[in-house]
C-alpha cells in the first residue's frame, strides 16, 4: 500500500478495517484459547473508554501528567497488595509480559554488578519458561542455562537441578506462575530456598497468573506460595493486559525493595537535550494502556475478579473432566486457567488441525506434543460445544482423515 494521495472518509476507512477484521480469530465469539482474554463487551467498553480518555497523554512526563503517574502509582500499589509485596516494595508499568522480563533482569544485572560482579553472566531457568528471558539474554549478551524439569510428570522446575546449574556467575533464577507451555504454577518455595542458599536474585514470572492466583486463591484453590510471600523473591514480573483484563500494552515489573528497583531506571544526561529520567525502556509511555488498567481494576475490584477468576477455574476443571472423558491425559496439575492435555494413541497437532479446521483457534506445546488451552471468562459459554468439535476432532484424526488434509502448522507465533 502506498499512502493516498487524498485522504479517505472515516465511514469508508472504518468499513475497510471491518472487512479485514473478516478472516481474523474468531475470539468474540469465544473461539480463540490464546492471545486474547475475553472478558465480555461490559468491561472491554471500560478499556475503551479509559484508554480513549488519556490516549495522547504521555507516562514520560509525570509533571505535565500527574495524573497518569498517579494512577501509575495506584496500579504498582494495588498490585504489590495482591502479591504481599513487604513495606517498600515498588515497581512500574511496563508495555507487556517481555518488557517487564526484560527490565526484572537489566536490574538484576546492575544490582550485581554493584556488588562486585563482572564479565560474563548467566541466568537459571526451567525449560518450561517464557522465551522472553532468552530474548532480554540475547540482547544483554547473558548466557541462558536451561534446566530440564523434575521428572516425575508434575512439569514443574527442578530445584536440585537449577541448584546445580548455577555458579558465580549467575546473576538471576526464574520460576514461573504459571508457565505458559503446561500452565503449572513452579514451587517457588523451594526456589526460594536454593536461590538464598546461592545468594541469586530470584524472578517469579506471573505475568499470567499475577492477576489470576491471588483470586484463584481467595476462591480456596490451594495455590502454594508463588510472590513476595517467599523471602527470596527480588521480582516479579505480572501482566495487566493478560488476566488483568487490561487494554493491551499494560504490564507490571514489581521489586521486593526501593534498593532493587534503584538499579532499573535510566537517569541519562550527556546529550543536547535536557537531562531525562525513565523508568523503564520506552521513552514516549502510552497513557491510555495505564489509564485503562486502572480504570478495570477500579471497575471490577476484588469481587469482580474472583467472580471471573471463579468462572475461569470451573471452566477448566470442566474441560478438564471433558477431554478425559475423551481419553486424554491432563499434565501435570494445573490450578489457574490455563491447561494442555494429550492423547496416547492421537498426535496432538493432527488433533490441533482438525480442531482449527472446525473454527477454534487454540494453542500446542511441544514438551510433550499436547493440545493447549488458555481460558477466558467467555469460555464459559462455549466449552460443551468445544468437548463436541474435540471429539469429532478425535474421530477424524482416528478415521484417517486428518492425514488427508492439508497439515496446519502448530506454532505459538
Ligand atoms: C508466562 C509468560 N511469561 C511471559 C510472557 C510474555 O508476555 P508478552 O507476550 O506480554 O510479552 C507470556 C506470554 O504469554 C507468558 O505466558
Amino acid at each position: 500500500m502506498r499512502l493516498p494521495k487524498q485522504g479517505k472518509s472515516w465511514p469508508q476507512i472504518e468499513a475497510e478495517m471491518t472487512s479485514r477484521g473478516a478472516n481474523d480469530a474468531k475470539w468474540r465469539d469465544g473461539k480463540t484459547a490464546v492471545y486474547v482474554f475475553n472478558a465480555g463487551e461490559e468491561i472491554a467498553e471500560v478499556q475503551k473508554k479509559a484508554y480513549a480518555a488519556f490516549m495522547s497523554e504521555n507516562g514520560l512526563g509525570p509533571l505535565a501528567f500527574p495524573s497518569i503517574a498517579q494512577m501509575e502509582k495506584d496500579v504498582i500499589s494495588m498490585a504489590l497488595g495482591l502479591l504481599h509485596g513487604p513495606e517498600g516494595a515498588t515497581g512500574a508499568i511496563t508495555s507487556g509480559g517481555t518488557d517487564s522480563i526484560t527490565m526484572a533482569m537489566k536490574t538484576a544485572r546492575d544490582y550485581a554488578r554493584s556488588r562486585g560482579h563482572s564479565g560474563p553472566a548467566n541466568i537459571v531457568l526451567p525449560q518450561s519458561a517464557h522465551l522472553a528471558f532468552d530474548k532480554a539474554a540475547h540482547l544483554m549478551d547473558i548466557e541462558v542455562r536451561r534446566i530440564a524439569l523434575k521428572s516425575d510428570d508434575s512439569y514443574q522446575a527442578d530445584p536440585d537441578a537449577m541448584r546445580e546449574a548455577c555458579d558465580s556467575k549467575t546473576i538471576m533464577m526464574v520460576g514461573s506462575a504459571p508457565n505458559f507451555p503446561h500452565g503449572i504454577i513452579d514451587p517457588i518455595d523451594a526456589l526460594g530456598e536454593v536461590a538464598q542458599s546461592k545468594q541469586v536474585w530470584l524472578h517469579v514470572d506471573a505475568c499470567v497468573g499475577g492477576y489470576f492466583a491471588p483470586f484463584a486463591r481467595m476462591n480456596g484453590v490451594p495455590v502454594p506460595a508463588f510472590d513476595f510471600d517467599v523471602p527470596a523473591v527480588c521480582s516479579m514480573s505480572a501482566d495487566l493486559h493478560k488476566y488483568g483484563y487490561a487494554a493491551k500494552g499494560a504490564s507490571t515489573v514489581l521489586f521486593r525493595s526501593e534498593d532493587l528497583y534503584a538499579h532499573m531506571p535510566f537517569d541519562l544526561d550527556g546529550w543536547s537535550g535536557a537531562p531525562m529520567k525513565t523508568p523503564t525502556l520506552a521513552g514516549t509511555r502510552p497513557g491510555g494502556a495505564i489509564s485503562a488498567a486502572w480504570a478495570v481494576m477500579n471497575y471490577l475490584g476484588e469481587e469482580g475478579y474472583k467472580r471471573l477468576q471463579g468462572q475461569v477455574c470451573a471452566t477448566r476443571e470442566k474441560i478438564q473432566e471433558g477431554v478425559k472423558a475423551l481419553g486424554f491425559d491432563v499434565l501435570g496439575n494445573p490450578m489457574l486457567g490455563l491447561m494442555a492435555f494429550r492423547h496416547p494413541d492421537l498426535h496432538s497437532f493432527a488433533v490441533y488441525g482438525e480442531i482449527y479446521r472446525r473454527g477454534w483457534f487454540t494453542s500446542v506445546t511441544k514438551e510433550p506434543p499436547s493440545l493447549h488451552l488458555m481460558l477466558s471468562p467467555r469460555h464459559a459459554d462455549v466449552a460443551d460445544a468445544y468437548l463436541e468439535d474435540l471429539a469429532a476432532a478425535c474421530d477424524a484424526v482416528r478415521n484417517g482423515q486428518a492425514a488427508k488434509k492439508k497439515q496446519v502448522e502448530a506454532r505459538y507465533s
